[in-house]
């Protein structure tokens, strides 16, 4: 259950098979972002307990999900460079409250829904990909991703089990649904 408020729409498999490169590209960098920001939460809440193993975990995760990208784009022959960022994150994140304990209960669920969103985007392109090690790497990398989007929720739930955080989820869902629907037409993961 991914908790997307909106389905993404079916023109973006296309734009995406049409710039695969810049794609992948992106996914790579995308891997190595989510590791970066479950790293800097484990320095933003050092006495929050529930959530330091977790993180640890999924950090070193993403870090072998951005390995196994490296690993696709060398062989494909695809040279990894600095792209510009899709909006999405940033306008995402935009909905965080600005003080604790909201701040962290908002920060884990948008990171549950950008896990989510990678997630349904994943079974696209598992599903239109012609190239057989692309389509099983999207295979297995997205049960990951739905594995990680019910881990931030999960711990959103754990650090303030007195706050209602379905109901927040489905705000912050709603919230995602209109910035995706917003991203320019990009060749990105979340555009
Ligand atoms: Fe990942
Ligand atoms: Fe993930």
């Amino acid at each position: 259950m991914l908790n997307l408020a909106q389905a993404t729409d079916p023109g973006w498999v296309q734009r995406a098979l049409a710039d695969l490169d810049e794609v992948l590209i992106d996914h790579a960098h995308c891997e190595k972002k989510a590791a970066s920001t479950a790293v800097s939460l484990l320095f933003r809440y050092p006495e929050r307990h529930e959530l330091l193993e977790p993180l640890s975990q999924l950090a070193r995760e993403e870090l072998e999900h951005f390995e196994l990208m490296l690993g696709h784009l060398d062989r494909l022959g695809i040279r990894f460079y600095r792209q510009l960022p899709s909006p999405y994150a940033g306008e995402l994140m935009k909905a965080i409250r600005p003080n604790e304990p909201e701040r962290a209960v908002d920060t884990l669920l948008c990171l549950s829904l950008i896990e989510a969103r990678s997630c349904e985007r994943m079974k696209l392109l598992a599903d239109a990909l012609e190239e057989p090690s692309l389509r099983e790497l999207y295979a297995s990398l997205l049960a990951s991703e739905a594995r990680h989007h019910q881990t931030y929720v999960d711990l959103a739930r754990a650090i303030e089990p007195d706050v209602d955080v379905r109901g927040r989820l489905r705000e912050l869902a709603q919230h995602e649904a209109s910035v995706i629907a917003a991203s320019p037409e990009m060749p990105r993961m979340h555009a």
